[in-house]
């Protein structure tokens, strides 16, 4: 039985390359999801375009809430709570969603409710209302993009930020290697795709495991991509993109995917165990990483919770499922708060 109080909360999120809104009922149950993605847009420079982003925001940020509040039959008058990524993420696109959120909110009298984009990628792991809820504590992995980081959960909205990358995020990496074996943006579903005829074990690729702390580092693995590509094509210049052939695309790639998967899962894994976790979070981009979910599945005891895949990536359903639980601690913020670009958990 649900003895909490039941919300319907509109999530707006506009921090990087997604513009997307949607409505949740009680933090769990998704009743209407939206996502436009710019993904095309910023294919063609090998990364996202920060100017372009914003203006894409701009362009599409009205239909898309529009879309997610008609889709759930709910006026934005009726919803508990607007709840909108503050930060982190970039400047300009934060502030497309953010305005949105303040107008609605001010237009239909519904409090206001600032996220933090970190926190909701651990709460995506909440949006599967068929499941129990995940138990405290909970160690948390969240693998994006922008952010590599392990973080203690004792309760709801208590975060312990155990360490992080210290260079390159996980997702980054994928990107900038994929990008060096001249495959496709975004270079995480490229690279896994890449490594399904490769052979994990081709090439010994560096684990950085850094004994003694929390933290990552990928910068030393995508040194030694750049340096087995160089062996076969000397005059190749890091960060540029063009097609390669004679190089062992499927190899490489599997290789350097196994790589990031050991450290990630073997660090997470200890983690958890030093620190008596009863569960396992694993959220953000690189979470739909399919050999990264087998084999936390395969080598965890305890169980791992992993989005389902399109709440991985960049999605309004998680702000919203943040926003129910901030909304039932009492947050209302006003409506000259600014966007928090850099902010961390
Ligand atoms: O969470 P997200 O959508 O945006 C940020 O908050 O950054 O994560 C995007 C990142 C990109 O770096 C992308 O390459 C990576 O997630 N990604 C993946 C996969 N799908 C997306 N990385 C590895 N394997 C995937 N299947
Ligand atoms: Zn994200």
């Amino acid at each position: 039985m649900n003895v909490e109080q039941e919300t319907r909360i509109l999530g707006i999120e506009t921090s990087c390359d997604e513009t997307a809104a949607a409505v949740v009922e009680d933090g769990r149950r998704i009743i209407s999801n939206v996502v436009a993605s710019q993904v095309n847009i910023h294919a063609e420079y090998g990364g996202v375009f920060p100017e372009l982003a914003s203006r894409a925001h701009v362009e599409v940020i009205y239909q898309v809430v529009s879309s997610a509040l008609s889709q759930a039959h709910i006026a934005a008058e009726a919803v508990d709570a607007i709840a909108v990524t503050r930060g982190p993420g970039l400047a300009g696109s934060l502030v497309v969603g953010m305005n949105m959120a303040k107008g609605l909110a001010f237009g239909s009298k519904v409090p206001l409710l600032g996220i933090n984009h970190l926190e909701a990628h651990l709460y995506s792991t909440w949006l599967v209302p068929d499941e129990p809820e995940p138990s405290f504590p909970l160690l948390g992995l969240i693998v994006s993009g922008g952010h590599t980081e392990l973080v203690l959960m004792n309760d709801h909205l208590t975060y312990q930020r155990l360490g992080g990358t210290l260079d390159d995020a996980a997702g980054e990496a994928f990107d900038k290697v994929a990008r060096l074996l001249g495959l496709a943006y975004p270079g995480g579903p490229a690279i896994q795709q890449a490594a399904e005829n490769g052979d994990p074990e081709a090439l010994k690729f560096p684990r950085a495991w850094l004994e003694g702390t929390w933290d990552f580092s990928f910068s030393g693995l995508k040194t030694a991509v750049l340096r087995e590509v160089r062996k076969r094509q000397p005059d190749i210049e890091a960060g540029v993109e063009a097609p390669r052939p004679g190089l062992p695309i499927a190899d490489l790639a599997a290789s350097f995917q196994a790589a990031v998967v050991d450290v990630l899962v073997g660090k997470t894994l200890a983690a958890a165990e030093e620190f008596q976790a009863r569960e396992i979070l694993v959220a953000g981009g690189v979470s739909a990483n399919r050999p990264l979910r087998q084999a936390f599945q395969l080598s965890s005891k305890l169980p791992v919770r992993v989005p389902p895949l399109n709440l991985c990536t960049d999605n309004a359903a998680m702000i919203a499922a943040v926003g129910h639980r901030r909304f039932l601690a009492g947050q209302r913020d006003a409506l000259d708060i600014d966007v928090l670009p850099n902010w961390s958990l």
